[in-house]
């Protein structure tokens, strides 16, 4: 049950664009074959700053589904779903509030400051305060040890960490835990029991943490375990707690700074994108029309890459070659901007070839693309489920 598991999230609202594919997507498709993955669509997420435009998520969530699969997410290797038919989340936010403290959620950063920055909505309700409690949720329920989020969401990451300890130490209090978890390490079989107490040792006496790492994997390892023998193994190696809610690693996403189409990072705020899924014609027109060099007025002008955004592109798509000839043409005025945009326009649309024909399928057969959710969701309600039976019976719910 602890197998390492990857989740992560998604808002939908809006359109993906190259910056979602060159900073997550790519990610997310190198992870699927590392990690048994878990993505979702948090569309519950959207609606504490989309709360009166629900439309907009409405019309946001299949089409955001059709971009991850034209990117190269796998669903038979990835599980896909939305969050609002996993209301096991729900009901974990729910259990979770009772004893997190508000100032965690006050504190968190991006809560003042998306505040701010979001003046045009009110966002001074209790759903967008509970946002990242909810996302809390979001990853316990699968007891998920990575989490690829952006810088962005560390703070989230973190706040989940406490919350998790907070639960164990509430909830994983067991009358006789210590003979408990003396007779549980009598069942991983003589060699390991003697490692695991070693490693223990190691790691409450003279606090190697190595050691505390090598005896999770141990764990993580051992087959013969049941769930709550586990549980209380991992405990004991810290404390005097089941660990019934592991605590989560944020996997930082190298921050990838995609320019847009004037230079500034590509956001839907700037309205500077190429959407996943643009048609090749309207790639070309939005690069064909891009500012330059204000420099170069005319076609006999010299001008300076850096100056330029579609330099930024350069940095992006183009070989060493290319943007040697870039820098040779635009400053000595040997090369005209179109020229210099072409292998740009090339590139996007060799990169986005693959995708389109991926999304075609889905969008010629969107039943398949509800088969590939509804698949998803039933996997991930089972994970979720199993959870939250733990859950209720640890916090004194189970009165059936
Ligand atoms: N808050 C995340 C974002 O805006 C989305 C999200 C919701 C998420 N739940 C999550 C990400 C759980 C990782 C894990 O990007
Ligand atoms: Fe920009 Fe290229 Fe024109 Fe130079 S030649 S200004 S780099 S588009």
């Amino acid at each position: 049950m602890f197998a390492e598991r990857v989740l992560s999230g998604m808002r939908p609202t809006g359109n993906l664009h190259l910056g979602h594919y060159h900073g997550v997507l790519k990610n997310w498709v190198r992870l699927q074959s590392e990690y048994p993955c878990f993505f979702f669509v948090a569309d519950w997420h959207a609606l504490t700053t989309h709360y009166e435009t629900p439309d907009v998520i409405e019309q946001s969530v299949w089409h955001m589904v059709i971009d991850w699969l034209a990117a190269g997410v796998d669903p038979n290797q990835a599980t896909l779903f939305i969050q609002s038919k996993v209301p096991e989340h729900a009901e974990l936010f729910l259990l979770l509030s009772m004893g997190t403290p508000l100032g965690w959620l006050e504190r968190v950063p991006t809560y003042k400051d998306q505040i701010e920055k979001l003046k045009e909505k009110d966002l001074q309700t209790y759903g967008f305060l509970g946002y990242p409690l909810l996302q809390a949720a979001d990853i316990l329920i699968y007891r998920a040890q990575h989490v690829p989020v952006g810088e962005d969401q560390v703070p989230h990451v973190e706040m989940t960490r406490e919350v998790a300890r907070r639960f164990n130490y509430l909830y994983g209090r067991e009358p006789g835990f210590e003979e408990k978890a003396l007779e549980a390490v009598k069942k991983l079989g003589s060699k390991r029991a003697k490692m695991y107490a070693e490693l223990r040792v190691a790691f409450q006496e003279r606090g190697d943490e190595e050691a505390l790492e090598q005896a999770k994997a141990l764990l993580q390892e051992a087959q013969s375990l049941s769930m709550a023998d586990r549980e209380r193994l991992f405990g004991f190696l810290e404390g005097s707690r089941k660990i019934i809610l592991p605590e989560p690693q944020a996997l930082l996403t190298s921050a990838s700074r995609m320019p847009g189409l004037d230079g500034q990072k590509m956001s839907k705020s700037y309205g500077n994108t190429i959407s996943i899924r643009q048609q090749p014609e309207e790639v070309i027109k939005s690069i064909r029309t891009m500012p330059t060099d204000p420099a170069r007025v005319r076609r006999t002008d010299a001008g300076d890459p850096a100056r330029c955004p579609v330099w930024q592109l350069h940095a992006v798509y183009s070989n060493a070659e290319t943007k040697q000839w870039v820098e040779k043409g635009c400053k000595s005025a040997g090369i005209g901007c179109l020229e210099c945009k072409q292998p740009v326009i090339d590139a996007i649309l060799l990169e986005q070839q693959p995708m389109l024909e991926r999304a075609q399928k889905y969008l010629d057969d969107p039943s398949l693309l509800r088969s590939i959710i509804a698949d998803g969701c039933d996997k991930a309600r089972k994970v979720a489920q199993e959870t939250m039976r733990e859950v209720r019976e640890a916090m004194g719910l189970a009165y059936d």
